[in-house]
């Protein structure tokens, strides 16, 4: 195999869950957020939109606003791992592929993220709260838009851990 800086990246990105208090710069920000926004969209749409959090308490009211519509967290269970940036993606409703346009947004975050040594995770767990009318208010989102998705961004505290083992029964030829 042909060893690169993407096949690296590609490889080497792991789920971080566990950040430091400080937050990312905002040259840091700017950069993955530039990166993000060349992600593929349907029909070159860029039907999504980036919602950057940096607000502890909007962060916390997004819990709770899940846990209100249902979600049930393990107590001491924090769903975004306390980082420091929670970038949301949303699509609006009448596009045809948004769930798919903002997880692809979601990737390349998550590896520019790699690419300047920060952490990352993709987390829907808290998407009920999302989702719910108050913190769709708070976030400002467009008119009709809906989350998909959310990435938690920070400076990781800890190693990646290692990758689990790659199955060996999901790939189908037919030639
Ligand atoms: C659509 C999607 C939703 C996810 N939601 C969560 C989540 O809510 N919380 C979490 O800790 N990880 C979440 N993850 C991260 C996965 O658990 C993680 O990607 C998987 O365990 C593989 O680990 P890796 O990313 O280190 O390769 C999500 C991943 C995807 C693709």
């Amino acid at each position: 195999m042909i060893l690169n800086h993407t096949i690296e990246a590609l490889t080497e990105r792991r789920s971080i869950r566990s950040f430091r208090t400080e937050q990312i710069s905002e040259e840091e920000l700017a950069d993955i957020l530039y990166a993000a926004k060349y992600a593929p969209s349907a029909m070159g749409l860029q039907a999504r939109h980036f919602t950057v959090i940096q607000n502890k308490n909007t962060i916390s009211d997004i819990v709770s606003a899940a846990e209100k519509n249902g979600a049930k967290f393990l107590p001491g269970h924090t769903p975004f791992y306390n980082a420091p940036t929670i970038i949301v993606l949303s699509a609006p409703d009448t596009a045809k592929y948004g769930r798919e346009d903002c997880a692809c947004a979601i990737m390349n975050i998550m590896l520019a993220s790699h690419a300047y040594g920060l952490g990352s995770c993709y987390i829907c767990s808290a998407l009920n709260g999302l989702r719910d009318s108050e913190i769709i208010k708070s976030l400002k989102l467009p008119d009709k838009y809906t989350p998909f998705g959310c990435v938690a961004l920070g400076y990781p505290k800890e190693n990646a851990p290692a990758p689990k083992e790659r199955r060996n029964d999901d790939i189908t030829y037919i030639r």
